[in-house]
């Protein structure tokens, strides 16, 4: 399995890991707030909502030995997913484009970056992933990570499927979410297009897809 090496990254990484483990009460306020609507980022701008570490590591290991360059990202936070997503950039010539509707999340994941010395390898997009993913974005990406509010994964799909070569990876954080399922439903609707499978993971599920061209 390749590991990263980089001590800055594994550093801010730790960090912010440590830091996102002990967030339960934050996420508990957020989850309050929409007990009578739907939930909204706001609700949880002091939450990380983040990937693992052991899915950071898989990750990782999965992008560089694909050789992965053009990866594409929906759902910053605070920038610990983008951080194992730029360290396997870092090592195939690659770059991450991602994007996060809450600018003091971006600000946050911006200064994280710099920490983690990856920030060239990282193009942060501030707004609605529907708007900033629907220009400035090469064909032929090579990994997309999902993991924002799992009812944008389908459209989102849908707007980045023109820029998908036969072998792109999809990767869908949360993916057992009752509002992923008709995302999940449309995957599995379509073997001729997609081939997908659900992870062994602790937390939420996890769908690995590859777009078969
Ligand atoms: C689960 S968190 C992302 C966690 C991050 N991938 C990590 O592992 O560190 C989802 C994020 O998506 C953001 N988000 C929600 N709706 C969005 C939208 N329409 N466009 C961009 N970002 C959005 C939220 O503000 C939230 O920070």
């Amino acid at each position: 399995m390749y590991q990263i090496s980089k001590n800055a990254t594994k550093q801010t990484l730790a960090q912010l890991h440590r830091e996102s483990s002990s967030e339960f009460l934050q996420i508990m306020k957020g989850f309050s707030k929409s007990i009578f609507r739907k939930m909204e980022p706001l609700d949880m701008k002091k939450a990380y909502l983040a990937i693992s570490e052991s899915q950071g590591k898989y990750i990782f290991d999965l992008l560089v030995r694909n050789k992965s360059k053009h990866i594409v990202e929906f759902g910053t936070s605070f920038g610990i997913s983008t951080i194992y997503l730029a360290a396997a950039a870092e090592e195939t010539n690659g770059k991450v484009i991602t994007t996060e509707i809450l600018p003091n999340k971006c600000k946050v994941a911006a200064e994280n970056f710099e920490a983690s010395g990856l920030s060239p390898y990282i193009d942060l997009r501030e707004g609605d992933a529907l708007e900033t993913l629907s220009t400035n974005v090469d064909d032929g990406i090579d990994f997309l990570l999902l993991d924002g509010w799992n009812e944008l994964y389908l459209p989102l799909l849908k707007m980045l499927e023109p820029k998908f070569k036969k072998g792109t990876l999809i990767y869908t954080d949360n993916a057992s979410f009752a509002s992923a399922q008709p995302f999940i439903q449309y995957l599995r609707n379509n073997p001729d297009k997609y081939k997908t499978q659900r992870l062994q993971d602790e937390k939420g599920g996890s769908e690995l897809s590859e777009y078969l061209g």
